[in-house]
């Protein structure tokens, strides 16, 4: 299959390569930039695992082409974390309420609440469960991932 250029700014870093048009980009992410904290469950647009921002959006990578993210800005759960390595808001929330326990899902969990409480910052605890509502998980029961929804949404400060 005839290969095309793409090029994307990656977590602030500049990504150029030849791909097949079918490549996803979460499979450009995790393949071609070693990034695999963006996880594949379902590969089909209904786990949420695979969520990362493209243009500080929450996109699920599986179903978009990495020939879409073109020129775009793709940032993906590994750029949450401060520059020391200090958890995001988001990330810490997830520790102190256990909202994990395998941690397959949760890089999708963490980037879809950061992007949706940088745009809604006062939520309610439905408006978060309806935020969350497109991530499974298998494990926890989602009591600990509302808790650390809520946990974030009210710490008060950047995510
Ligand atoms: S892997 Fe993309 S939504 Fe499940
Ligand atoms: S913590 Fe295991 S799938 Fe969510």
């Amino acid at each position: 299959m005839r290969e095309v250029a793409v090029a994307m700014d990656v977590n602030a870093q500049r990504r150029q390569a030849m791909v097949e048009p079918r490549l996803t980009l979460a499979d450009f992410i995790r393949e071609r930039c070693g990034l695999t904290g963006t996880h594949l469950g379902c590969e089909h647009g209904v786990c949420g695992a695979c969520t990362v921002l493209v243009d500080g959006a929450a996109v699920r990578s599986c179903l978009m082409l990495a020939v879409q993210a073109d020129g775009r800005e793709v940032t993906t759960v590994e750029a949450l974390a401060g520059p020391d390595g200090e958890l995001s808001v988001v990330q810490q929330a997830f520790r102190d309420a256990h909202g994990l326990q395998c941690g397959f899902c949760t890089p999708g969990f963490v980037v879809s609440l950061t992007s949706y409480l940088r745009d809604h910052p006062h939520p309610t605890d439905d408006d978060l469960r309806g935020a969350l509502s497109g991530n499974l998980c298998r494990c926890t029961g989602y009591q600990g991932i509302l808790e650390a929804a809520r946990l974030a949404a009210d710490a008060g400060r950047d995510l």
